[in-house]
């Protein structure tokens, strides 16, 4: 039923030729990837807003990761009928055929928006604006409502099933108190009849068509409401609506998932099928890796709600072409490569750098030339099957969270030394040392958590130091030196410890730092519970909460040794909130 168009091979000869000098890296790499798709297809469509830019510039990234698009700008009216009884399907064409030619689906948006609508459509007779007149006639009305029905009869005539679903009507609910957006006008000329009128002809031009009502932030409370009884409203009045799309335009911050989840939920019992449309999390104030969480917890929600869920839409395919701009929202970056936040959603179990390097490499070895003689992934590594001299080797970089372990027997058996990232390797020796080698992902959970506590003083209450809770807290007031000691109840290889003193504490004003917090004390480890080994020692500390990585070290029970419970000689009262120990479980 579309007609095709003759310029699209050239047209893409072009900008491929012009793009390809520039972003060879977006052909190189993506076929190594593990496709989005495939990844959710069992849960909903996963699909891309493109333009006819990205169309070219990104259509590998596009083709491997997503199963359908939607335009981002060529379905709106203002690109297909910028003057009346004028149809230009050229553009929107072109990302249809693309679609068909790679087995995607297309999401048409929109038929009935107050923005990027050429205003003509208001205009009476005489080209005056018919929402700033004094009065407004039936016939004025008739002769928009008349454009509004052409325009939707014109456009879906056109791609007919091509285009499986509709945004019919984009953000009709107003911001402030009223339902309707008063400025909108489709609403100021039709009322909210505009609405019915729009999705009737809709239903009635194709039948097969799925329609939508799309919005922002109508995942809000301040519009939820307004926006669920307009639906309601319709729906009881018969009007053909199926399905709600929320747009998804986040940030770092802002709603929880449980309150967007909530909202998700409520839209579904209506009856309505769910899209989530537009999504971009935006990342201002905030790191890639807050980025990538945020995305991992949206992912993990929608699989939960994938029974009301059957699409979601990324709103452009990498930050540099967002409409959000530095906000740098989007799965790829500027270098069109996977971000965090896109190996964060490949396995929304586990944290996005596991995920990264089992699909890429998780360390590499270099020589003193700082050349890499060897890429490993996760796993375990007999040095006589590498294809690289251990002995060469001066330099490790691990994959965050990853740590390497060698062994002095093969297949990861006997004594074994580990280490993360360092420049300062030394392979010969190592080499002559061990038989076989492990990469693993660090477990970051605290492995301290509710662990059999003891201490010398209060040691009944020294269980409060581990039970995860920031107010309790394990508070001698003796003669130091104070200890407490956790059985971590395995071995494990530690990498991070952290501990929150008195000035977390509400009574002392939750603050950054404070006089009553521990000044000198020591983080202490050892295998059999007697011979301590002190790994690392702080004086003079004023921090309420004391973080710090580690020299990664094996340990099975770990003790804090408080010598200065404060920086104030009189004060000898010690609180410890939480005591939390970061590492990786050793094979016993
Ligand atoms: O095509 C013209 C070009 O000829 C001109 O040189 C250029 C400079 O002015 O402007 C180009 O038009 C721009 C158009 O995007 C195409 O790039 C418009 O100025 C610009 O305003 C328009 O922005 C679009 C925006 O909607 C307009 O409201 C964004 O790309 C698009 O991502 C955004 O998408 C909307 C959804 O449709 C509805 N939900 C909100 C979402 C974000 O605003």
């Amino acid at each position: 039923m579309m007609k095709k168009t003759k310029g699209f091979a050239r047209f893409t000869l072009i900008l491929t030729l012009m793009f390809m000098l520039g972003s060879s890296s977006v052909l190189a790499d993506v076929s190594k990837q593990p496709s989005l798709k495939e990844i959710y297809k069992d849960y909903f469509d996963l699909g891309v807003a493109v333009n006819n830019r990205t169309l070219v510039t990104h259509a590998e990234i596009i083709k491997h990761h997503f199963n359908s698009i939607t335009a981002e700008n060529e379905m709106k009216p203002e690109a297909l009928q910028r003057t009346a009884r004028n149809f230009d399907f050229s553009s929107a064409d072109r990302m249809v055929e693309f679609a068909q030619e790679n087995g995607m689906k297309v999401r048409g948006h929109t038929l009935v928006w107050h923005a990027q609508t050429r205003d003509w459509f208001w205009r009476d007779g005489r080209n005056q604006l018919i929402y700033e007149k004094d009065e407004i006639t039936a016939e004025d009305r008739a002769l928009v409502q008349r454009r509004l029905e052409d325009h939707i009869e014109g456009v879906m005539s056109h791609f007919g099933d091509a285009v499986y679903a509709w945004d019919v009507v984009n953000e009709a609910v107003s911001d402030g108190g009223t339902i309707h957006r008063p400025d909108s006008p489709w609403y100021m000329i039709l009322g909210d009849e505009f609405m019915k009128i729009a999705f009737r002809k809709a239903h009635e031009v194709n039948p097969n068509i799925i329609l939508f009502y799309n919005d922002y932030n109508s995942d809000h409370g301040y519009k939820r409401g307004r926006t669920l009884q307009m639906l309601q409203e319709l729906l009881d009045e018969g009007v053909p609506i199926h399905g709600m799309g929320l747009q998804g335009h986040w940030s770092v911050d802002g709603l929880t998932i449980a309150e967007i989840e909530r909202s998700i939920r409520m839209y579904a019992d209506l009856g309505l099928e769910i899209h989530i449309t537009e999504m971009d999390v935006g990342m201002t104030g905030f790191t890639e890796e807050e980025q990538a969480e945020r995305y991992r917890q949206l992912f993990e929600m929608f699989k939960r709600n994938s029974d009301v869920i059957t699409s979601v839409t990324l709103w452009g395919v990498s930050d540099d072409a967002s409409w959000r701009g530095d906000e740098n929202p989007l799965l790829f970056g500027r270098d069109h490569q996977p971000k965090p936040a896109f190996w964060a959603i490949v396995d929304t179990d586990k944290p996005w750098y596991v995920n990264k390097a089992e699909y890429t490499k998780a360390a590499v070895l270099k020589d003193s030339t700082g050349q890499a003689v060897g890429e490993l992934m996760p796993g375990t590594f007999n040095l006589a099957d590498l294809d690289f001299d251990l002995a060469e080797v001066t330099a490790l970089e691990l994959e965050k969270g990853h740590l390497i372990s060698f062994y002095a027997e093969e297949n990861a058996q006997g004594d074994a030394v580990h280490f993360v990232s360092t420049k300062d390797f030394d392979g010969a020796a190592v080499a002559a040392q061990t038989k076989s080698l492990v990469v693993r992902a660090v477990q970051a959970d605290n492995i301290a958590l509710n662990k059999p506590a003891d201490a010398n003083f209060l040691a009944d209450r020294a269980g409060r130091a581990v039970d995860g809770e920031p107010v309790s807290s394990w508070a001698p007031n003796a003669e130091p030196p104070y200890w407490i000691s956790i059985d971590l109840e395995g071995t494990y290889l530690l990498s991070r410890w952290a501990v929150r003193l008195q000035g977390t504490s509400v009574l002392a004003g939750q603050v950054e730092e404070s006089p009553l917090n521990a000044a000198d004390f020591a983080l202490q480890v050892s295998l059999d519970g007697e011979n301590w080994q002190d790994v690392d020692v702080v004086e003079g500390n004023i921090k309420s909460v004391y973080d710090k990585d580690l020299n990664l070290v094996e340990a099975r029970y770990v003790r804090l040794y408080v010598t200065k419970p404060t920086s104030l000689d009189h004060n000898q009262r010690l609180g410890v909130h939480e005591l939390e120990i970061y590492g990786t479980p050793l094979a016993d």
